[in-house]
């Protein structure tokens, strides 16, 4: 059974979760409409991993016997200065996250709540991959700058991104 606080910190990451999934639909749309479809198709998979971290988190409170509660998704942001501000919009999302992550963590350990700990292990592991992930893209948008032939090279690369999530 989980205790109460920790019930209330796992269903709002649920949300978290799939604010993360809506917002980065709302960036794949963006870049879209700039015919930068390699970055498109990242956001894609992106949003689609996010939306498979809600369903992770959803089912442990239902295997753990708790009662899951969706809260309101806010609308995202739609529009960015350019692909390395919203690049840098993902990353600082990716980096509160991690934040979250870390404070479920934190309570988990002051209650003793072991089962908790050892499902947060994975999240812990896969936050480092997300900003590492995101950090490169935004080394590399500031190597190119305005060179539009890097810019290209750059979005062919990101074309190749796989849904690579592992059970
Ligand atoms: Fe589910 Fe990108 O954190």
């Amino acid at each position: 059974m989980l205790s109460e606080s920790i019930q209330q910190a796992i269903n709002r990451q649920i949300t978290y979760e799939f604010a993360a999934s809506h917002a980065y639909m709302a960036m794949s749309a963006y870049f879209e409409a700039m015919a930068l479809t390699g970055f498109a198709h990242w956001f894609r998979v992106q949003s689609e991993e996010e939306r498979e971290h809600a369903l992770r988190f959803f089912d442990y409170v239902n295997d753990r016997g708790g009662r899951v509660a969706l809260g309101a998704i806010e609308e995202p942001q739609n529009e960015f200065a350019s692909p390395l501000d919203a690049m840098e919009h993902a990353l600082a999302h990716e980096r509160r996250v991690t934040a979250a992550i870390h404070a479920i963590y934190a309570l988990a350990t002051q209650e003793n709540d072991y089962p908790t700990i050892s499902m947060l292990k994975w999240f812990v592991d896969e936050q480092v991959e997300e900003e590492k992930n995101a950090e490169e893209i935004i080394q590399h948008l500031k190597l190119v700058g305005s060179d539009g032939a890097g810019l290209l090279m750059l979005d062919q690369r990101l074309a190749e991104r796989e849904d690579e999530e592992e059970e």
